[in-house]
Order: C-alpha cells, then sequence, then structure tokens
C-alpha cells in the first residue's frame, strides 16, 4: 500500500514487540484495517502470522476490511471479532465502527445500545473500549472528517458510565492521548505508514511501523507505552 509492504511491515512490528524485554504481552489487540485489499487470503497470511504466538487475537473491522470476511476466518480461537473479553477485574470491549461503503464510522442506535447493555452488565469491572475509528477530534482536518460520526452520542454514554477508563483506536496512524471526563482516550500507531499529525491534507509522517503497549492494572490504572519498530527485516 502506497510504496509500503504491510505484511512485511507487520512482522517486522510484531518481531519487535515480542523481543521488547520491558514488556511481555498476554494479549494481542488489532483495531482494524486488516487487509486494504480485503482478500481472502489477505485474511489467511494474517491468521498465519498471528496464530503461531499463542496469545488471544481480539480484533474490531476497520473502513479496509470485509467483516463478512472476519466473521468467517476470524471466529476461532485464538482469534476473537467483537464482542467482549473478560481478563481478571477487566474487561475489554471490541466495538465495530464499520459503515458499508464509508471511510467514516458511526455506531447507531441498534450498536449504542447493545454498548450501553454491556456497559450496564459490567459495573463491577475497569473497562477499556476498542474500536477503529477515532472519537476525539485530532485536529486534522482531513483525518477529522473521517472520525466516528456519532461521536456526540457515544461520549455522552461513556460519561455515564465511570468503569471506563479508557478508549483506544487505530485509524489515524499515530500516536495520541486525551484526557476526558476522567477517561483516557488513546490511539495506536500503525504497523505501516504514519499519517503526519496535526496536517489539513493528507500526508505521511516518516515515522516507523509501531504498535502500543497496554498494562492493565486490578485498581482500575494502566500503564501504557508506544513503541516504534527500528529493526530491520
Ligand atoms: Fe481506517
Amino acid at each position: 500500500m502506497r510504496g509500503v509492504r504491510t505484511y512485511d511491515t507487520l512482522r517486522r512490528t510484531l518481531d519487535s514487540a515480542m523481543d521488547n524485554k520491558a514488556w511481555q504481552a498476554d494479549v494481542i489487540l488489532v483495531t482494524g484495517d486488516i487487509v486494504q485489499d480485503e482478500s481472502r487470503s489477505g485474511y489467511e497470511m494474517f491468521c498465519d502470522l498471528l496464530s503461531p504466538y499463542g496469545l488471544p487475537v481480539l480484533c474490531t473491522p476497520g473502513n479496509h476490511d470485509d467483516p463478512a470476511l472476519m466473521a468467517e476466518l476470524l471466529n476461532t480461537r485464538p482469534f476473537q471479532l467483537c464482542g467482549e473479553a473478560r481478563f481478571d477485574s477487566w474487561s475489554l470491549l471490541l466495538l465495530s465502527t464499520y459503515l458499508v461503503g464509508e471511510d467514516a464510522g458511526g455506531l447507531g442506535p441498534r450498536r449504542l445500545a447493545n454498548l450501553e447493555k454491556a456497559l450496564a452488565a459490567h459495573q463491577d469491572q475497569h473497562v477499556l473500549v476498542c474500536m477503529h475509528h477515532h472519537p476525539i477530534p485530532m485536529g486534522s482536518r482531513w483525518l477529522d472528517g473521517v472520525a466516528l460520526r456519532d461521536s456526540a452520542d457515544f461520549l455522552q454514554l461513556i460519561d455515564r458510565y465511570p468503569q471506563v477508563r479508557a478508549v483506544t483506536c487505530g485509524h489515524v496512524h499515530q500516536q495520541s492521548e486525551r484526557d476526558r471526563n476522567g477517561v483516557t482516550y488513546f490511539s495506536a500507531p500503525s504497523t505501516c505508514a504514519q499519517f503526519l499529525p496535526g496536517s489539513e491534507f493528507f500526508a505521511l509522517d516518516e515515522r516507523p511501523p509501531g504498535c502500543r503497549w497496554f498494562e492493565l492494572c486490578d485498581d482500575g490504572s494502566l500503564h501504557t507505552e508506544v513503541q516504534w519498530s527500528t529493526a530491520v527485516s
């Protein structure tokens, strides 16, 4: 994609992450845009690459995905598409923000109602909400034009459930952290090319592929760090 061999940069990012002595992975979270050409063989390559780690792989669909193919190919362990994943005192809620034929995302009344049901059922858990599209503006005009459309409804809902500790997304191909009403909203860098922060129009950044680590602590706090991949494959 745009001159980047995305399979190779994903592999390089995974290799760098697994070599990181400061962090040890228990789970891999993939927030969408897995296969740009939305091909079956692309998802099969993704599965073949991720399976050997022996870790749960939690996925949400992005605008560059085929949710029907994902449902077919990512429905058995170690893969999980959307839904909930519980780890001790934390629950990860994996949302689909996919809209057919759109680069922007949305939840709509049905998905918002399901999220509310899930939040009401997890009052005693710390919650990390995971999704593809960004619900908080990035200050980049072109990217904010393809954000989560009904972010006002989403944020109002999150505000009503104090057990939500953080929300994390992909889509914006850059690192960000923003606090809002006691919740931290994160984005992770892409495993391929990065977008230039704050740019009015589409522009690539020169940063390398990357990923974000989270450590979710029992008391509801979390530690996080972005890792830029520097290893040459
Ligand atoms: Fe995206």
